[in-house]
């Protein structure tokens, strides 16, 4: 089914999408200029006072707009430097210690305002502070709006892989605002756009037919009616996946595509070589090369998919990897279950499938097509 909303509202996009959990059920409030929404929606959701989480770039370009909502730097805003990097237990016991000393009681509620690093740092520290305490979601990069902000999903890295470390713990509401794109740098609409398509390719024809017409450029400039179109559907497309599985059992492991390699490639560069949505760009190139190379996917399928994705891979940085040492990363994955690392393929466009029968040679047959692939870009 298509979640691509039908009319287009050039006036003051917007609209508001359910995550209906049955314990605890929260709205996406989504559109151009929500952000000045935000008082009202605390006093209607939020507890006690709001301490914001920030990052130094996002502070640098939306500060003073913080400010007026409510965000007063040495008060209630945190400013945390940029970068996957300071996604650390080191970084949560930092800001836990910062709350303690402002005096952050259970009763209170913190806005993770950035990206998705802020968004998993934050939130996992929310739900770890004084065993747990409220907080919201005010996604400011693509990757965060179309799918880092819902579904309740926290945590931070150690050396040895990524989110290894986490909780579920859904905010009490999320904040969209697509002006937020206006300051981000082109490669990180990139970033994002990684995993709109990702989701095209799992679950919304409409949406992989609009990426095809044209939706794919739009996007990548930055065009605000097809930032509005995605990011809809993208949340529309999560909020019913997670509905439905909430802590990640089958259904829920569809929205991994992609990701088994990605994460693996993202680790093996140490989390500074490639950004997250870098990494998964790869490795949803790997998804459908092995998908193709397994007989799940039919050829001229995965061939139109590898003509929208190819101009992409040319705009971003490659890996020199071996493909042994990725493979061994894979088998730290939290896809993995009982030592067999559970794939998701694709069917056909709209159609993803786990499969648990892929072998190692397999594998390491499209590893090898992967590096050659990244040597050649
Ligand atoms: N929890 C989940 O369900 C989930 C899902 C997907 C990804 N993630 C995580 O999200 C992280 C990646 O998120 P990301 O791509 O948003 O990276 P990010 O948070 O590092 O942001 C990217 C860069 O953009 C800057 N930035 C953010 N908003 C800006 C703005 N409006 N204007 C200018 N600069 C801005 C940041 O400072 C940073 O330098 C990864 O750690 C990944 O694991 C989590
Ligand atoms: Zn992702």
């Amino acid at each position: 089914m298509s979640t691509i909303p039908k009319t287009d509202n050039p006036a003051g996009i917007g609209t508001t999408i359910k995550v209906p959990l049955s314990r605890q059920p929260y709205e996406v409030h989504l559109g151009s200029g929500t952000r000045s929404k935000f008082p009202e929606l605390f006093r209607q959701f939020g507890r006690g006072r709001a301490f914001w989480v920030t990052d130094r770039n996002v502070e640098k370009a939306w500060g003073s707009e913080l400010h007026e909502l409510g965000a007063t730097p040495a008060a209630n805003l945190f400013v945390l430097p940029p970068g996957e990097d300071q996604k650390t237990l080191a970084t949560v016991e930092r800001l836990c210690r910062r709350w303690i000393v402002n005096g952050v009681e259970r009763g209170d509620t913190i806005v993770a305002c950035g990206g998705g690093v802020i968004g998993d740092i934050a939130g996992f520290s929310a739900a770890c502070y004084q065993r747990g305490i409220s907080f919201i979601q005010v996604p400011t990069t693509l990757l965060s709006m179309v799918d880092a902000s819902v579904g309740g999903k926290t945590g931070v890295d150690l050396p040895e892989g990524k989110n290894l470390i986490g909780a579920f713990h859904q905010p009490l509401f999320v904040l969209v605002d697509i002006d937020f794109l206006k300051t981000l740098p082109p490669h990180r609409l990139i970033d994002g756009y990684a995993e709109v398509l990702k989701t095209a390719l799992i679950g919304d024809l409409t949406l992989f037919d609009f990426l095809k017409s044209g939706g794919q450029q739009q996007i990548l400039k930055g065009e605000p009616q097809a930032l509005f179109k995605a990011v809809t559907a993208c949340v529309q497309f999560k909020a019913n996946v997670v509905a439905k599985d909430e802590k990640e059992t089958d259904l829920r492991r569809i929205l991994n595509f992609g990701h088994t390699v990605g994460h693996a490639l993202e680790t093996s560069g140490g989390f500074q070589q490639l950004s997250h949505g870098e990494a998964v760009l790869w490795g949803l190139c790997a998804a459908i090369e092995l998908s193709m190379f397994t007989g799940t996917l039919i050829i001229d399928k995965g061939g139109e998919i590898q003509l929208l994705l190819q101009p992409l891979l040319e705009h971003i940085p490659a890996l020199d990897f071996d493909p042994q040492a990725l493979y061994q990363l894979l088998l730290h994955d939290k896809k993995v279950l009982d030592g067999i690392p559970h794939w998701v393929l694709l069917e056909e466009v709209g159609k993803p499938v786990i499969r648990k029968d892929v072998s190692q040679p397999q594998i390491l047959e499209v590893l090898g097509r992967l590096k050659l692939k990244m040597g050649r870009l």
